[in-house]
């Protein structure tokens, strides 16, 4: 196992990160999700935490303990995930999007348990906010936004487009349709998109893409301050 740095190089660096899925629920008993364990988002914590960074986690449902030393604030719902990132937005430096976010949710949440009937059942599902999207709309200069793109085919294109229209300054594409990557597994295969270059990392724990991602958020910084 490779050691991790040990340098803390993200003192006094306030990072908001989102992690984990959203459970939209239908009635008191039944709820629609995703396959987002939040290793990803916990991995990116726990690295900032130990490089000296004061970190907010807003995680969706996740069997993970968060780090102690990490702010966390439990979200199940898309829109409390919004919420929550709303309400810390401006106390922070640095906003990552780990979190598989829910892009729908049923229109109607049913107060009393949905009972069976003959035929199909029907569910109208309505748009999530897309938080990302607003937090590139409405963040500081000095703000650094970092999205992440779980695809499972056209990889780079579509993170390239989420880049842009997010008005993000770096991008995490993510394929997951390949073996050691994506949901549910301890490591990841991604390529670093931002404005100037794409970088292509090998197969490599979650912990070490968290630290590879901070790397380049930090250079991010360092030439804005130029
Ligand atoms: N995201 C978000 N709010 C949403 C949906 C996505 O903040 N309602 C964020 C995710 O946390 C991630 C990035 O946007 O950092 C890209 O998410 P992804 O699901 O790949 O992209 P979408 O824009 O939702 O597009 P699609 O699912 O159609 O590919
Ligand atoms: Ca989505």
């Amino acid at each position: 196992k490779k050691s991790q740095p040990k340098v803390r190089d993200l003192e006094g660096v306030r990072v908001l990160i989102t992690a984990g899925r959203n459970n939209e629920p239908l009635d008191p008993v039944r709820f629609i999700t995703n396959r987002s364990t939040g290793r990803m988002g916990y991995a990116l914590a726990e690295a900032a935490l130990a490089r000296g960074a004061d970190v907010t986690l807003v995680s969706g449902p996740s069997g993970l303990t968060p780090p102690s030393g990490v702010r966390t604030v439990p979200v199940e719902t898309g829109l409390e995930m919004y919420a929550g990132v709303m309400e810390h937005l401006d106390a922070h430096d640095v906003i990552i999007g780990a979190a598989a976010v829910a892009d729908y949710r049923p229109k109607e949440r049913s107060t009393a348990k949905i009972k069976k009937k003959d035929g199909p059942l029907v569910i109208e599902m309505v748009r999530n906010p897309d938080i990302l999207l607003e937090v590139g709309q409405r963040k500081r200069a000095d703000q650094v936004l970092v999205g992440f793109a779980a695809e499972t085919n056209d990889v780079l294109e579509n993170a390239r487009g989420k880049l842009q229209r997010k008005k993000a300054d770096l991008f995490v594409a993510n394929d997951v349709s390949r073996e050691g990557a994506g949901f549910g597994t301890d490591t990841n295969i991604v390529t670093l998109i931002d404005r100037e270059r794409e970088v292509d990392l090998p197969l490599m724990s979650k912990r070490d893409v968290a630290d590879r991602v901070l790397d380049r958020v930090l250079e991010l910084r360092l030439e804005r301050q130029d």
